[in-house]
């Protein structure tokens, strides 16, 4: 009987499962560890959705409590006011620390300041008055740096993780305030125990340098990118293992081939073979399941409904397979491919493409160059073109 998948679609991955991003962890811990110096950082994680920035988050903030940092990780999601921006920080931090010694430490710190603290057993909400919140937010280094002091014979300093910040990175109020607290952390604090890690798609840069040009210098930025091959194969045979199942070699191939690299469509594939196996042996078989079940779950999880049904098409279908698994293709290269009746309409539907958001023109390339919007198209195609190769053949 099977109750448990160890894939989590959708989630960040727990810490064992972790794998690959050797050279970012690297880096950013490099970075996080001189807060214990009193340093402070201010890292910007960059990468397209599903890719797994949240995971990598996740795996930094255990890796910073091994350090002894207090390490929280807030997200932000749809948040785009910095009075809830704040609030949800200083919630966190007495979240995690609401089982720990020192927890009465920083506790009184708040009640001081702030009356409301609601303590339901275990769990802690915080809800400080408006007035309060507004301190907050005006002198968040001074807060940061009293919690920092409260608790320095257990902790030597503390990693902010501030997760999805693309809606309130669009306003110029959070633009602005975060200007004035690097500013005001550079002229009024030699020590400065506190590192920052903001999160989010690469546009981001794009939206502060829209609102404030000279902030983005204070970035140090790590990118996040696809998996390499080994790093998907390691997490499949680490996931099967953790429940028992065996992978043939085959199989495992063609895990690899399907996943393109991607962490989110790994995690979708593996679970769906989870499910569908019955002899705790994974083999071809399963996995030609497990991909078409995938790719039907992908679509409708991760599509906006215009790309999907565009990716789709019955009338383009021929010309999307013959686009391939990459990131990015020439109009010419593609043309050379082409029928005479795909030929014919391949304008067409490069528009309708561009309209639905799929592909759009690649300004860095050269002329007639497209790039998928997002890396997962070409491989969703790719999968989804698995089942209708599949109908072709039971149908021949
Ligand atoms: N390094 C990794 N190892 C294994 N699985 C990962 C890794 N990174 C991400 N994942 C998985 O990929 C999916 C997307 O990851 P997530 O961290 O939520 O991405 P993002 O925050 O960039 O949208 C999740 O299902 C997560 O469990
Ligand atoms: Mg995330």
């Amino acid at each position: 009987m099977k109750d448990r998948s160890p894939f989590t679609p959708g989630n960040p991955v727990p810490v064992e499962l972790f794998v690959g991003r050797t050279n970012q962890l690297e880096e950013i811990l490099r970075n996080v560890k001189q807060a214990r110096t009193g340093k402070q950082e201010n890292i910007f994680l960059a990468g397209e959705r599903g890719i797994g920035k949240s995971s990598f988050a996740k795996f930094v903030c255990n890796m910073a409590c091994k350090e002894r940092l207090l390490s929280v990780h807030v997200f932000l999601g749809q948040v785009t006011s910095l009075d809830e921006m704040v609030r949800r920080v200083f919630e966190e931090l007495l979240k995690v620390s609401n089982t720990q010694s020192w927890y009465g430490k920083i506790s009184g710190y708040f009640e001081n300041k702030i009356q409301q603290i609601d303590l339901f057993g275990v769990a802690v909400s915080f809800h400080p008055t408006a007035e309060d919140t507004r301190e907050l937010v005006n002198n968040f280094p001074e807060a940061l740096v009293n919690i920092a002091e409260k608790i320095k014979t257990e902790k030597k300093g503390l990693f902010i993780v501030l997760d999805d910040i693309d809606a309130i990175s669009r306003t110029p109020e959070f633009a602005n305030w975060y200007k004035s607290f690097v500013d005001k952390v550079a002229t009024h604090f030699d020590y400065f125990p506190i590192s920052i890690m903001l999160i989010g798609l690469p546009e981001f840069r794009d939206n502060l340098s829209r609102n404030q040009p000279s902030l983005m210098r204070v970035f140090r930025v790590v990118e996040i990118e696809k998996l390499q091959e080994k790093e998907v194969k390691d997490f499949f045979l680490r996931a099967f293992n953790k429940v028992n199942i065996a992978v043939q070699e085959s199989a495992m191939e063609i895990m690899i081939d399907y996943s393109g690299g991607l962490p989110t469509i790994m995690h979708e594939i593996g679970d769906a073979i989870f499910w569908i196996d019955e002899d705790g042996i994974v083999k071809d078989d399963d996995v030609w399941k497990g991909v078409i079940s995938a790719a039907e779950s992908i679509g409708k999880k991760y599509l906006d409904p215009l790309v999907y049904r565009a990716i789709r098409s019955e009338k383009y279908r021929s010309i999307l397979r013959k686009l391939g698994v990459t990131t990015s293709f020439k109009k010419n290269e593609i043309v050379a491919k082409l029928t005479k009746e795909e030929k014919a309409v391949f304008d067409n539907f490069l528009r309708t493409m561009r309209d639905r958001g799929v592909i759009m023109i690649d300004q860095e390339a050269d002329r007639g160059t497209y790039k998928f919007v997002n890396d997962i198209y070409p491989v969703y195609i790719f999968m989804e073109g698995l089942e209708h190769k599949m109908k072709v053949k039971q149908h021949s």
